[in-house]
């Protein structure tokens, strides 16, 4: 395909991997989360146990790999960030990108405070600064969270991690792509490798360790009939993924044209499934130890979400031989892969502001992280900043990320009919090859599921809203932050792109 010399400029300017070596493993760093290590291991238990496993291999092949191709392809043959690539593909799809953009702001100003506690409890484990009683010294002691509300009040042992994690996150995102965004990835990921190996040995080796394993993997068959449990796992893999935040869209852009992307996928996808896994096995292998420790059922010891991470696995620190070791490579995993994750989180934001408005790397990353890590400060290191985070998670997941997957996969499928373009893209050069099945899965059969899912989270948090939240809480940082991302991304598509930016671009279909 001929490209003109405007468009070679433009990309080369916009940053690229130097290999595919670099794409997969920043690919693999995005996708490896919090959403890994203290998401999963949880979900799994709650959804059947071994059970699980099933509807999580569907989802993984029905609809997650799958949209994977779909994000790749949209973005390694257009080019271009979120909005920049749904803009060539045709101009109406434009607010699409932006959504994302939105979604993904939102993400990064919390999940920024998340890495930030990690990143304290990585150094507390050494001293065991929480004491006899976890949870109450987190809540209590660490985030100061009293009764659900809006406080000023400043929490100076979390407002000073983060202020080092946006420190740090911006000297990376100013540094480009390649310099600041793969190298990253090229440095992290084994050393993340290698941590969380140690961990899950060291976990093995527990005594109890085979309880916990049991109760993880034992499998509760009557869960399959379960719609929850499907749902759960469709959920579960769209963040796990990092589908549907447009971040796949923008690093396949980085990706050298002629480059294998279906195989790319693959990998990605393995092996962030395996991670998944191999986190499922350390966290229940250090919980079935907790749980002989404390002569009670692996159930009881097993929480969901932040307390699982931040209140269980302390208190196997204090009981557990070597205790400080496991509890610095639990936390200085989940820094880890939350930094990677955040980073790719953030790059969807810089590279659509550096697209539309043609600026450089360092203006685009300046006006993008100073006010995300001023909204992040005040939101998150106050002590507020764990109820604002609970609600905003639930509603953005929900209505931010499965909601946008859903309307992409029926306007490309059925409004700009795109799809067999960007199958002829990715059979181009692909391993695997790419057949009906995609096309059918892409517009038929995954909208109709994660339809279903959306619906289903829809009436649940009407009939029973969501936490033990005040309504106000709910409707300002729930309903508005979901509709805000969505109206602030439509707006977006209203002002032009610079003449300089090839919107006419390569592989573009219709206007
Ligand atoms: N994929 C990232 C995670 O799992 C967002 O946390």
């Amino acid at each position: 395909m001929s490209t003109t010399a405007g468009e070679d400029l433009h990309e080369a300017n916009r940053g690229l991997f130097s290999s595919r070596r670099v794409f997969i493993l920043a690919a693999i760093g995005s996708a490896v989360g919090l959403g890994n290590i203290w998401r999963f291991p949880y979900v799994a238990y709650e959804n059947g146990g071994g059970a699980f496993i099933l509807p999580y291999l569907v989802a993984l092949l029905s609809a997650g790999i799958p949209f994977l191709f779909l994000e790749y392809a949209l973005g390694h043959k257009h080019r271009g960030s979120a909005p920049l690539s749904f803009a060539r593909l045709s101009r109406r799809t434009e607010g699409l990108g932006w959504w994302q953009v939105g979604v993904c702001f939102m993400i990064a100003v919390y999940y920024a405070a998340v890495v930030a506690w990690a990143l304290s409890y990585a150094f507390l484990s050494f001293g065991r600064a929480w004491g006899d009683d976890p949870d109450a010294y987190f809540f209590g002691d660490y985030l100061q969270a009293g009764e659900p509300g809006v406080s000023l009040d400043f929490v100076p042992g979390v407002l000073i991690p983060l202020l080092a994690v946006w420190g740090v996150l911006i000297v990376i995102m100013a540094l480009g792509v390649q310099n600041g965004v793969g190298r990253t990835a090229v440095i992290f990921i084994p050393i993340l490798l290698l941590a969380f190996l140690a961990l899950v040995i060291q976990a093995l080796l527990l005594p109890g360790a085979g309880a916990g394993l049991d109760a993880l993997f034992a499998p509760n068959w009557s869960a399959l009939t379960d719609p929850v449990v499907w749902a759960a796992a469709y959920g579960q893999i769209f963040f796990s993924l990092s589908i549907g935040f447009g971040i796949m869209i923008t690093y396949s852009s980085y990706v050298k044209r002629r480059t294998d992307m279906t195989g790319s996928a693959m990998v990605v996808g393995l092996s962030n499934s395996g991670f998944e896994i191999l986190a499922g096995i350390g966290v229940f292998a250090a919980l079935g130890f907790m749980a002989q420790a404390s002569g009670v059922a692996v159930g009881e010891v097993a929480t969901s979400g932040i307390g699982l991470a931040f209140v269980a696995f302390p208190a196997i620190v204090n009981e557990a031989p070597a205790g400080a070791l496991l509890g610095f490579l639990f936390f200085f995993s989940l820094v880890l892969a939350g930094f990677t994750s955040l980073v790719s989180i953030l790059e969807v934001v810089i590279s659509a502001v550096r697209d539309k408005f043609e600026t450089s790397r360092l203006r685009a990353t300046l006006v993008v992280t100073i006010p995300c890590a001023l909204i992040s400060l005040i939101g998150f290191s106050t002590a507020s900043g764990l109820f604002v985070l609970d609600i905003v998670d639930h509603f953005i997941n929900r209505f931010g990320i499965l909601l946008v997957a859903v309307v992409s996969m029926l306007v490309l499928a059925w409004g700009v009919r795109a799809l067999p373009g960007l199958r002829d893209h990715l059979n181009t050069d692909g391993s695997v090859p790419v057949r009906g099945w995609w096309i059918a899965l892409i517009s038929v059969v995954t909208p109709i599921v994660l339809g279903f899912v959306l619906v289903r989270e829809l009436v649940t948090v009407i009939q029973e809203p969501y936490g033990e939240y005040p309504q106000w809480m709910l409707f300002t940082f729930g309903w508005a932050a979901a509709v805000l991302v969505l109206v602030v991304g439509f707006l977006l598509t209203r002002i032009r792109w610079r003449p300089d930016t090839p919107i006419h671009g390569r592989g573009r279909e219709e206007e």
